[in-house]
């Protein structure tokens, strides 16, 4: 039996950047994957796809309507849609490609196939050639997640289905039915509605964005509307199915709605079945995820894991950093993750992106915080752009000043996260936001500004 010091099993965000940081650090590390393509949902079918096409579609929307105010003349604008989705498909394979010839790169051991514990230090590979069984003394799950469902609904893999079918829509849905108003909703609603779709979203919550800053998932739904995306909040869909080219949707309380195709968006499963993990004893948690305890450490010394599949946001760059830290602390001791600072975006238009706490979530907590505001309507680079609607939002503790959140909607939102992702991660002030010099003209003022708001002593607003 073949024997390495740590394997990952899957080769999504969080599996390929253990087994990289592993190889760096010394191991002779190997990788088990299922797909043919590496990379796991983000780069297949999720973060990266979806991208592509809210690029695409926003480029679309703005040449048809959107260049007037620059002066500039569009006509004969048309969509070729079957264009837009193989360039998205090239982005998607440069990527993973990419990610086959980092794990060239850094000599690290390729499987392919599906893994499922044989022992606690050894696993079954089911490869097109047969069972394998590969040894290690240490496994790291990253099994990543899946879409989920619900009851009364009938994904068919086609008219009523995930994001995954939202991707790769051969034509654009007259009326498109969205369940869910969190990332995905919001996003491939955002991206159909663009190329001309009538979309509505039926949200169970009588808000959009659940886990967000109220304030600003406000704002953005405002937005939203504006644009022509129709919300059915506090709907409870009970049921939706396709007969032939027609679906229908059904909610508490209200006709049934038809539609061409639905998107069912309403939280992903982590994926633990088929794992062998009964067998070995690694315990889940009463949602089904995998239990961890210090070091990403599961009921089973020498078996982690990180990513979707244990607790915290499904965000690839949050299983980025637990993979990090889980390699580093099985070899060095020392490996850690700072949940607070691990930001969140949407990408609609305006962008939405968030880190640290919510103002709910500090109420919540009892804890005092003085708050600072500053519209990108002010901003001088969001004039020239033509793009100012939003705002930034500083929380900072009555006190000491430190920083607990910071939350964007508006131009460039997941870029200017970064800064404040930085902030929060040194324990800075407002204060500190508020002295650091920022670039003129630029959208990262905005964010100096609503710093200084803190102390009500915002220049331009
Ligand atoms: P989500 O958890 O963000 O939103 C699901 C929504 O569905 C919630 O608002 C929920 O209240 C609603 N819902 C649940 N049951 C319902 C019902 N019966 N009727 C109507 N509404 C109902 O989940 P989503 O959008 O599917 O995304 C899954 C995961 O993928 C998220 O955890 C997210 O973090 C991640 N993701 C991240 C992206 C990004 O970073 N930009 C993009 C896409 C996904």
């Amino acid at each position: 039996m073949q024997s390495h010091d740590l394997i990952v099993i899957g080769a999504g965000p969080g599996g390929y950047t253990a087994a990289i940081r592993a190889a760096q650090l010394g191991l002779d590390v190997a990788c088990v994957e299922k797909e043919k393509a590496l990379g796991g949902t983000c780069l297949r079918i999720g973060c990266i796809p979806s991208k592509a096409l809210l690029e695409s579609s926003e480029i679309y929307e703005r040449a048809s309507e959107g260049f007037d105010e620059h002066g500039v003349k569009a006509s004969g604008v048309e969509l070729d849609l079957a264009r837009m989705l193989k360039r998205k498909d090239r982005v998607v394979t440069s990527l993973t490609r990419g990610v086959a010839s980092l794990i060239k790169k850094n000599k690290i051991t390729r499987y392919s196939g599906t893994a499922r514990f044989a022992s606690a230090s050894s696993l079954t590979i089911d490869t097109p050639g047969g069972p394998q069984e590969v040894g290690a003394k240490h496994i790291v799950i990253a099994t990543g997640s899946k879409s989920s469902s619900l009851p009364g609904i009938e994904l068919d893999g086609d008219r009523v289905g995930t994001s995954t079918e939202a991707l790769s829509y051969t034509e654009v849905p007259a009326r498109l039915a969205v369940i869910g108003a969190g990332y995905i909703g919001l996003e491939m609603g955002s991206v159909w509605r663009r190329l001309g779709a009538e979309v509505v979203v039926f949200e169970y919550l009588d808000r959009i964005l659940p886990g967000m800053d109220l304030e600003v998932a406000n704002a953005a739904q405002q937005t939203f509307a504006k644009q022509g995306m129709q919300f059915r909040l506090g709907a409870k869909v009970t049921a939706a199915r396709a007969e032939g080219d027609a679906c229908t949707v059904e909610s508490d309380g209200a006709e049934p709605f038809a539609c061409d195709r639905v998107l069912v968006a309403v939280g992903r499963l982590a994926n633990t079945e088929g794992l062998g993990l009964e067998s070995v004893g690694v315990e889940l948690d009463s949602r089904g995820r995998i239990e961890v305890g210090d070091g990403f450490q599961t009921s089973v010394a020498g078996i982690y894991a990180i990513g979707d599949v244990i607790r915290g946001p499904m965000l690839a760059h949050k299983a980025g950093e637990e993979g990090i830290a889980c390699v580093e602390r099985i070899v060095t001791g020392y490996g850690h993750v700072n949940y607070d600072a691990i930001p969140g975006v949407v990408y609609t238009h305006p962008e939405i992106a968030s880190v640290g706490k919510t103002e709910e979530q500090l109420a919540e907590a009892g804890v005092a915080f003085r708050k600072g505001v500053f519209p990108f309507m002010a901003n001088g680079r969001a004039k020239a752009i033509a793009d100012t609607g939003g705002f930034v939002k500083v929380l900072a503790a009555e006190g000491t000043d430190r920083v607990l959140g910071i939350h964007v909607i508006g131009p460039r939102a997941g870029d200017l996260i970064a800064e404040a992702a930085v902030a929060v991660e040194f324990g800075a002030s407002s204060e500190d936001i508020a002295r650091s010099s920022h670039a003129h003209p630029t959208l990262a003022e905005a964010l100096k500004e609503a710093a200084l708001s803190v102390d009500q002593r915002a220049i331009h607003f």
